[in-house]
C-alpha cells in the first residue's frame, strides 16, 4: 500500500499551528484535514508537531578546500542532515579557478549522485568571472540552478566588486538571485600576515584578525553594489550586530536584501577560542564566532522577521585534519559540522526560550528557503501537491547533542554536552519513511531538485 495517513498531529506553518491529518500516495501530500479517512496504512502522530522537511540552504560537502576534503562527503553529510530532520539540502557546486560552470555542475552531480539520503540541489560559487562564464549563465538556469554564492575574501574564490556588479546584473535577466560572503579580504589579509610576525598563531588569534568592522564593510560594500545594479542579493552567514545593522541600513534605502544566519552565530562566542588548540580549533569557521552582543542582535533579526533563513554552513573537518594549523592559525581548514542540529538548537534556544515562535522556526526552516531558493510549494509546506517531505518532532522530553549520536565523519559537534528539549522522531522524505527513532531506516534515497526562480 503506498498510501499513508497520518492522524492526530498538529502541523505547524508560517501562519499558525493546527490539527490536521495527513494523506500521503506515493511521493505526494494529496489530502490534508480533519478526520481524513482513507484506505492507507494509518500512522498515530497524535501529540506531535509535524513540520514541513527542513531545508538547509548552505551544505559544503565533499569540498575541496586547504589542501584538503571536508570530512563530510554526500553519503555521511546527507544522513546527519536527515537526522536533523533536513530532507533538501543545497549545496554549493564550486567553480575552482580555470573551469566552466559545466564542469563544476557535473562535478557536483557526480559528488552527490547515488549517495545522498535527502534531496539536494545546488547553488553555483562563480571564483574565476569570464566572458565565457557569462555566456554560460542561461544553462545553469534550464538545470535548475538559480542562485550563485560569490565571495569576497579566499585566495581561490574571491571576485572583485565589479565582477560582483556584473554578475548581479547580468542574473537580473533571468530572474537569478547572489549570496555573498562578505568579509573585506585587504584589512584581514593585512591583519592576519601582522599577527603572525608578531608570533600570534593560535586559533585565538583566528576572531581578532576578523574582526566585526571587517564583516560590517563588506555587507555595506556588497549592498551598495546590489543598489547600484538595481538587483536582489542575500547575505550569507550573516554574524555580527553591525552587518545585521547595514542590512537594515540597505533595505531603508530600497534594496532587496535577505538575510541569512546560522546557529554558530546565534548561540556561541569567541570564549570558546581561548581553549587548548584541539579544541579551540573546531571552532575555527568565517566569518567566525562573535561576542554576546552579537548572538543578542541576530536573535532580535528573527525575533522581527528582519533575517529570513537560519542555515548552518556546515563543513566539516576531523580534529587531525584541524591540526594542520597547529602552529600557524590561519592554516586551520574552516568550517564547522551543523546540519544534524540545527532543528533542535531552534526549538531549545529559540521557541523554548520564547525569541521566535514555532511558527517563526517553521519559517526559517522550511517555508523561507523554498521560497527564496525556487523550491516552493513542491518543499517547504505541508499541503496537497507538495512533496511528501516531513519531520514528525516530539516537544517533549530532554536530551543532551553529543557527537557519538551525530553521523558526520568529523567526530566532534560544536555543541557537545548541549541540552535540548524534544527531537527529530520521524522524517519522511518524498512518503517513504527515511529516519525513526534515532535510526536512518532507508538510505540514499535523496534526487536532484531542479529550482525555479526565487519568490520570497
Ligand atoms: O568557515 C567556513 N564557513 N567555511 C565554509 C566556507 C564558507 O565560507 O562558507
Ligand atoms: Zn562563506
Ligand atoms: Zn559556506
Amino acid at each position: 500500500m503506498s498510501k499513508i495517513l497520518l492522524k492526530g498531529g498538529s502541523i505547524v506553518s508560517p501562519r499558525g499551528v493546527k490539527r490536521a491529518d495527513i494523506l500521503i500516495n506515493g511521493e505526494k501530500i494529496v489530502a490534508v484535514g480533519r478526520n481524513l479517512s482513507a484506505e492507507a496504512q494509518t500512522v498515530d502522530v497524535g501529540g506531535k508537531l509535524i513540520f514541513p522537511g527542513f531545508i538547509d540552504a548552505h551544505t559544503h560537502f565533499d569540498l575541496e578546500v586547504s589542501d584538503t576534503v571536508t570530512a563530510d562527503d554526500f553519503d555521511s553529510g546527507t544522513k546527519s542532515a536527515i537526522a536533523g530532520g533536513v530532507t533538501t539540502v543545497v549545496d554549493f557546486a564550486t567553480q575552482n579557478k580555470g573551469e566552466t560552470l559545466s564542469d563544476a555542475l557535473n562535478n557536483w552531480h557526480i559528488k552527490a549522485f547515488g549517495k545522498s539520503s535527502c534531496d539536494y540541489a545546488f547553488h553555483m560559487a562563480i571564483s574565476d568571472w569570464r566572458e565565457d562564464i557569462k555566456n554560460e549563465l542561461p544553462a545553469m538556469f534550464e538545470q535548475g540552478v538559480t542562485s550563485f554564492k560569490v565571495y569576497m575574501i579566499y585566495d581561490a574564490m574571491e571576485l572583485n566588486d565589479r565582477a560582483i556588479y556584473e554578475l548581479m546584473k547580468e542574473l537580473k535577466k533571468y530572474g537569478g538571485i547572489v549570496g555573498c560572503h562578505c568579509e573585506n579580504s585587504g584589512i584581514i589579509g593585512k591583519l592576519r600576515e601582522e599577527a603572525l610576525a608578531r608570533g600570534e598563531t593560535q586559533p585565538k588569534h583566528h576572531p581578532l584578525t576578523r574582526p566585526d568592522f571587517t564583516e560590517a564593510e563588506a555587507v555595506n560594500r556588497f549592498l551598495a553594489i546590489a543598489k547600484a545594479a538595481d538587483a536582489p542579493c542575500i547575505v550569507v552567514h550573516l554574524s555580527t550586530r553591525l552587518g545585521y545593522q547595514e542590512v537594515l541600513h540597505a533595505r531603508d534605502e530600497g534594496v532587496e536584501v535577505y538575510a541569512e544566519t546560522c546557529p554558530q552565530y546565534l548561540l556561541l562566542d569567541d570564549s570558546v577560542y581561548d581553549a587548548p588548540f584541539d579544541t579551540a580549533s573546531e571552532y575555527v569557521c568565517s566569518p567566525p564566532l562573535r561576542k554576546r552582543e552579537d548572538n543578542k542582535a541576530l536573535w532580535d533579526a528573527l525575533k522581527t522577521n528582519n533575517a529570513d533563513t537560519v542555515s548552518t554552513d556546515h563543513c566539516s573537518f576531523t580534529v587531525e585534519q584541524k591540526r594542520a594549523g597547529e602552529s600557524d592559525f590561519t592554516k586551520i581548514p574552516n568550517g564547522m559540522p551543523g546540519v544534524e542540529t540545527r532543528a533542535i538548537l531552534l526549538y531549545t534556544y529559540g521557541v523554548k526560550k520564547h525569541r521566535i515562535s514555532l511558527q517563526q522556526m517553521c519559517a526559517y526552516l522550511s517555508e523561507n528557503p523554498a521560497r527564496l531558493y525556487g523550491m516552493y510549494p513542491k518543499k517547504g509546506v505541508i499541503k496537497a501537491g507538495s512533496d511528501a517531505d516531513l519531520v514528525i518532532f516530539e516537544p517533549r522530553g530532554h536530551g543532551k547533542i553529543t557527537a557519538d549520536r551525530c553521523h558526520s565523519r568529523c567526530g566532534y559537534t560544536p555543541f557537545e554536552g548541549v541540552k535540548t528539549v524534544g527531537g527529530v522522531e520521524q522524517v519522511y522524505l518524498r512518503g517513504k519513511l527515511v529516519y525513526r527513532g534515532g535510526e536512518i531506516v532507508l538510505e540514499h534515497s535523496g534526487k536532484y531538485v531542479t529550482r525555479d526562480h526565487f519568490d520570497l
